[in-house]
């Protein structure tokens, strides 16, 4: 069934929206509970498809998995088959990659699994995440549809590894598989962002020591004893951020709860320096956003921009470039979005053009959006997560009606978005 949301724009947003739990966080810290027998309670998570996805795997392979409230979870990992995994659902998510390292810890060997889906954004090789495990010592078997991983349970760990790039889910796969091991381990060009220090401490919970998470050397000293654990998630930074974006591109007065502001730090100085009027409160939680109309910054003036560059954390998240597209399109002047990760994640920006946006593609990873520009409704597709809140976020800024088909792709990553945005004043559903 495909759904789509119908969306009438021209209403600003007011109120208030609560963050929830990192999506990104959430889905190698369920993987951790491989490593250990004993019972774990993972509490915050976002009710979202790729979390429901990472559940039914380890469901498939055995986990006794009951939920406790609305969005906590207790699992048990006492006896798990990693053949049982479903061939289909890892194909589905990219983040299936994140099993290879706590199956590879806890039986030395991961038989014949699916490559993850790649996606609309980007090829998204795993050839960082193999070429760590060879440096481990592993030997990798690559067939054209299946991939194998072979370490003997008891070979002693190098004492350094280097990454081939700051690659997010690459560190979380060796911090899941050297969280078991009982040697001392430094991981250089980790990656820095937020749900990579959110699964540092979780294993630290679970007893594997590590220091520098956060940061691009991470060393870490595992334990073959690790415990069960009881974690909240960490609030998602992308989703504060997005709603951040969202507030000033449509206009309005919004309040942002429960936002991890000491990860969304140099977002908010380049939206700030920009022009707008964002107020952090001093617990570093409470985000107040005013935008007296769409693009508008302090004192009703346009916000200039002028580059968005994207960057690994602590530089401006990838995966708030597409709203940041949108936002360009309300504020003076040409704003060049720059995304050097990923190849084939401007496209969203195309897709804007539909309601009118002028956007300039000068390579597959630089565009030019000039604003301001008045947006109408249009009929659009979502091809992945967060191009899919951003067309959401255009088709508020816009005037008429505008359709978005294949919202599952957005339903991925956001909890009840239509809900939250209908709460704050949108006239958006879901059809
Ligand atoms: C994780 O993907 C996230 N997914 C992605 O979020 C996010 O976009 C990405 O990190 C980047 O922040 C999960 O955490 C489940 P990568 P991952 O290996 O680990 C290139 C979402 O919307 N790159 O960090 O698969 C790299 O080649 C999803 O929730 C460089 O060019 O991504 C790849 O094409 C989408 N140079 C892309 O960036 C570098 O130094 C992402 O790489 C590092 C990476």
């Amino acid at each position: 069934m495909v759904n789509s949301f119908v969306i009438t724009g021209g209403k600003q947003l007011r109120g208030t929206v609560d963050v929830r739990g990192s999506k990104n966080a959430a889905l190698p810290i369920l993987a951790a509970t491989i490593l250990t027998k004993e019972i774990c309670r993972i509490s915050n998570l976002p009710l979202v498809l790729d979390v429901h996805r990472m559940l039914k795997m380890l469901e498939d392979m055995g986990s006794s998995i009951r939920w406790d409230g609305s969005h906590t979870v207790v699992i048990e990992n006492k006896d798990i088959r990693p053949a049982r995994l479903g061939k289909d659902t890892v194909k589905k998510m990219r983040a299936s990659i994140l099993l290879l390292g706590p199956l590879l810890a806890r039986f030395g060997r991961v038989e014949k699994m699916t490559y993850p889906g790649g996606c609309s954004i980007g090829a998204r090789p795993i050839d960082t995440h193999l070429a760590a495990f060879r440096d481990l010592g592993a030997k990798v078997t690559l067939g054209g549809k299946y991939f194998s991983v072979e370490i003997p349970p008891h070979r002693r760990m190098p004492p350094e590894v280097i990454l081939n790039e700051f690659s997010v889910t690459a560190t979380e796969n060796l911090l899941l598989f050297l969280a078991s091991k009982g040697s001392t381990t430094r991981i250089k060009i980790a990656a820095c962002e937020p749900h990579v220090r959110d699964l540092a401490k979780c294993l630290a919970k679970m007893g594997a020591r590590s220091r520098g998470a956060g940061t691009s050397t991470i060393t870490i000293r595992g334990t073959d004893r690790l415990g069960g654990i009881s974690h909240r998630t960490t609030p998602d930074y992308i989703e504060a951020g997005t709603f951040i974006l969202a507030s000033l591109a449509v206009g309005g007065h919004v309040h942002i709860k429960d936002a991890p502001v000491v990860d969304l730090d140099f977002v908010i100085k380049k939206l700030v320096s920009a022009g707008a009027d964002i107020r952090v409160h001093p617990n570093k939680k409470l985000v107040e956003v005013r935008a007296s109309f769409g693009g508008a910054g302090k004192g009703g003036r346009k916000l200039k921009i002028d580059k968005i560059q994207c960057l690994p954390h602590p530089g401006i998240p990838t995966d708030l470039q597409p709203a940041f597209g949108v936002l360009a399109t309300q504020v003076s002047g040409p704003t060049l979005i720059h995304e050097p990760l990923y190849e084939k994640r401007l496209e969203s920006l195309t897709e804007l053009t539909k309601m009118g946006a002028r956007v300039v593609v000068q390579d597959p990873h630089r565009a030019i959006v000039h604003g301001p520009t008045k947006l109408h409704g249009a009929r659009l597709t979502c091809y992945d997560l967060r191009s899919g809140a951003a067309l959401a976020i255009a088709g508020l800024a816009g005037k008429g009606k505008t359709i978005i088909t294949n919202i599952e792709h957005l339903e991925r990553g956001y909890e009840d978005l239509e809900g939250r945005l209908r709460a704050l004043g949108a006239d958006i559903k879901k059809i």
